[in-house]
């Protein structure tokens, strides 16, 4: 235990900072921020709306509970996010929230982390291979892929036997922890259908590996669709897509659009998501993707604030996981968060009313 966290550990909150203002002699220069400590924040991309939410949500939850900030973005480049994450440390933070961007590229850079006692929340995405990860805050992310499938079978009236319906297949990014989850997720309430047959990928493509999208890239994802469209579908349409998330949906809406669908006798298909980003929201509201997946971000920057506060108190962080989350080295205490299905029939509901977005932002 490093002497600075044992300091906090004692103060632990406003009560005690009034304690330590007097113990100091009553100095007052010292910002009650500079007393609770500097997190570090390391983020993937600012290229996607969600993490520009989560960045700015869990900054302010932060500062509202009186700590500095440093916030870093990746750019979805792993290199990277490993020198800003070495640069945090040497600046000398207490506390590391991070999103990786891959699970696997942060075992030297956590030990140096380690090696300066500064403790690590894996946020959203399970870091791996590294003993040096202490907390898991996320949400529900095989309830993520349920929700998406749920949605296509609803849609498609496959529980009343309907079909057979042509399906293709999308996932995320090989190396985000969350893209099997979303994946077996799904998997699990689709496979029935396409053992009965009711569902038919004609690609062929089902494995998790024939089907990821490396960096969950949008236009990465249309060139796949545009290759499906062309090698599989001559006089068939596609029916439904499973895709695991907004930009990915978005950027199989372009292929599909550029093929002709949308209009006349090919009727654009199911298109799940996830994030609620607003591109995808507009685009539910205007009848083209289907649906998506809302987690609310700002309860997850409030979860891992509460975490880090914990920590830096020495306080055991509220964990609601029903299982230990492994990470290849060590069982990982989480706290998951429940996500929600948006289509038309509840935007309005849960978005707007939820505060999530305002009616002007929809329009
Ligand atoms: C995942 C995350 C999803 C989505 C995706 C692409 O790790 O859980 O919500 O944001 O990354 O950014």
């Amino acid at each position: 235990m490093r002497n600075r966290r044992a300091a906090l550990a004692v103060i632990g909150g406003a009560v005690s900072l009034a304690l330590t203002l007097s113990a100091c002699g009553g100095e007052t220069s010292e910002s009650s921020s500079s007393e609770r400590g500097t997190i570090g924040i390391a983020m993937p991309t600012q290229a996607s709306e969600r993490w520009l939410t989560d960045g700015k949500s869990v900054v302010e939850n932060l500062q509202g509970k009186g700590y500095k900030t440093k916030l870093v973005y990746g750019e979805d480049d792993p290199d990277t996010q490993v020198s800003q994450i070495e640069k945090l440390i040497k600046q000398g933070i207490d506390a590391l929230i991070i999103a990786a961007i891959d699970n696997k590229s942060l075992n030297g850079v956590l030990q140096q982390a380690a090696a300066a006692d500064i403790p690590v929340i894996s946020y959203d995405r399970l870091i791996l291979g590294t003993k040096n990860v202490d907390y898991y805050v996320s949400f529900d992310n095989e309830q993520v892929g349920r929700l998406q499938a749920l949605h296509i079978i609803d849609e498609l009236g496959l529980e009343d036997g309907k079909g057979p319906f042509n399906i293709e297949l999308f996932a995320g990014s090989p190396d985000d922890n969350n893209t099997k989850y979303f994946y077996e997720g799904a998997m699990h309430l689709l496979q029935p259908y396409l053992d009965n047959k009711q569902l038919v990928v004609r690609s062929g493509q089902t494995a998790l590996k024939e089907i990821t999208t490396l960096r969950w890239d949008g236009p990465t994802a249309e060139k796949r669709m545009n290759r499906v469209l062309s090698q599989s579908y001559g006089s068939e349409n596609v029916d439904a897509v499973l895709s695991p998330y907004d930009g990915i949906s978005l950027g199989i809406l372009s292929a599909l659009k550029s093929d002709g669908y949308g209009s006349g006798s090919k009727p654009l298909p199911i298109i799940t998501g996830q994030d609620a980003e607003l591109a995808s929201v507009k685009s539910i509201i205007a009848g083209e993707q289907s649906q998506t997946v809302y987690k609310d971000l700002r309860q997850l920057a409030e979860r891992a604030a509460f975490m880090a506060d914990d920590i830096l108190n020495d306080d055991t962080p509220e964990l609601n996981n029903r299982r230990a989350y492994g990470n290849g080295v060590k069982s990982v205490p989480a706290y998951l968060l429940q996500p929600v299905s948006v289509d038309k029939t509840n935007y309005d509901k849960i978005l707007v009313g939820g505060g999530y977005y305002t009616d002007a932002e929809l329009k």
